[in-house]
């Protein structure tokens, strides 16, 4: 199928996702249909990038529904492999993909073997689908800069086209992961991203003068509405190093739990 796509030169956007589909997906597959004339969504729960195992089993799988999703945006190919085709001797591991400054801080800090799991996955989908543009959300900031190294240091000729994060009016990132919220922290939950805001615009307010003292009281707060906190804090959006006074592109990255579930979400700014 590829072979001939290539053939009737026609340009090929993948949006890799692990199913569970919502609207951000959907807007990603929106976004495609402006840059290519074939859609390839790929559904592909992947066991290497959860650290945790029962994270990885109690992942929600919805083929169904998904399928359906697809099939009503007119999406051209589902590719949604098992295991064993993927991984045909996953105990072995026998590959390592990392990039060295940006694989294991934060999120990959906290979960780790987590971005190289994900690394593997996206060039194994990226040598068997052969995309010229793949699309990605940017609520996983971290992966869409890891992935976009990994184009550039393996000289993928595709393109990385990013889409902003889908929210509810309230404000809450959709994630699949917010089907585990219960019914009280489904409440508390969007005050991640209202918090983030507010941090934002102080920081502007303050012109950078009294970062670490503003981000100190919003994590104060975030724990007060019961979140509790792996990562709060502002960073250089292109390094996801800390900002020094010359940053101009900065990004408040959050990484939280409420309960057992783990939220993320971010703000991207200039300063
Ligand atoms: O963001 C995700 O859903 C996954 O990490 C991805 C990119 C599909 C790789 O498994």
């Amino acid at each position: 199928m590829i072979k001939y796509l290539k053939k009737e030169n026609k340009s090929i956007g993948l949006i890799p996702t692990m199913g569970n589909l919502h609207d951000g997906h959907i807007s990603l597959v929106m976004l495609a249909k402006k840059y290519v004339d074939v859609i390839i969504v790929s559904i592909f729960i992947n066991p290497i990038q959860f650290e945790n195992k029962l994270d990885f089993q109690k992942y929600p799988i919805t083929l169904k529904k998904d399928y359906q999703k697809l099939k009503d945006c007119k999406v051209d190919i589902i590719f949604s492999p098992h295991i064993e085709e993927m991984y045909p001797n996953i105990e072995k591991n026998k590959i390592f993909i990392e990039i060295p400054k940006l694989s294991n801080i934060l999120e990959g800090h906290f979960r780790p073997g987590h971005f190289q799991g994900v690394s593997i996955i996206i060039c194994k989908l990226f040598n068997i689908i052969q995309p010229n543009f793949a699309f990605f959300g940017e609520k996983d900031y971290q992966q869409l800069l890891i992935i976009k190294s990994i184009v550039q240091e393996l000289n993928y000729m595709i393109k990385i086209v990013s889409a902003p994060t889908v929210r509810l009016k309230n404000g809450l990132a959709l994630s699949s992961r917010n089907n585990y919220l219960n019914s009280e922290e489904i409440k508390i939950a969007p005050y991640l991203y209202k918090i983030i805001q507010k941090t934002s615009e102080k920081i502007i307010q303050e012109k950078n003068q009294n970062t670490q003292n503003i981000i100190n009281k919003s994590k104060i707060e975030l724990i007060n509405k019961g979140f509790r906190i792996d990562i709060f804090n502002i960073y250089n959006a292109n390094t996801l190093q800390n900002i020094s006074k010359k940053n101009k592109k900065v990004i408040i990255l959050a990484s939280v739990w409420l309960g057992t579930t783990r939220l993320i979400d971010n703000k991207k700014f200039f300063l």
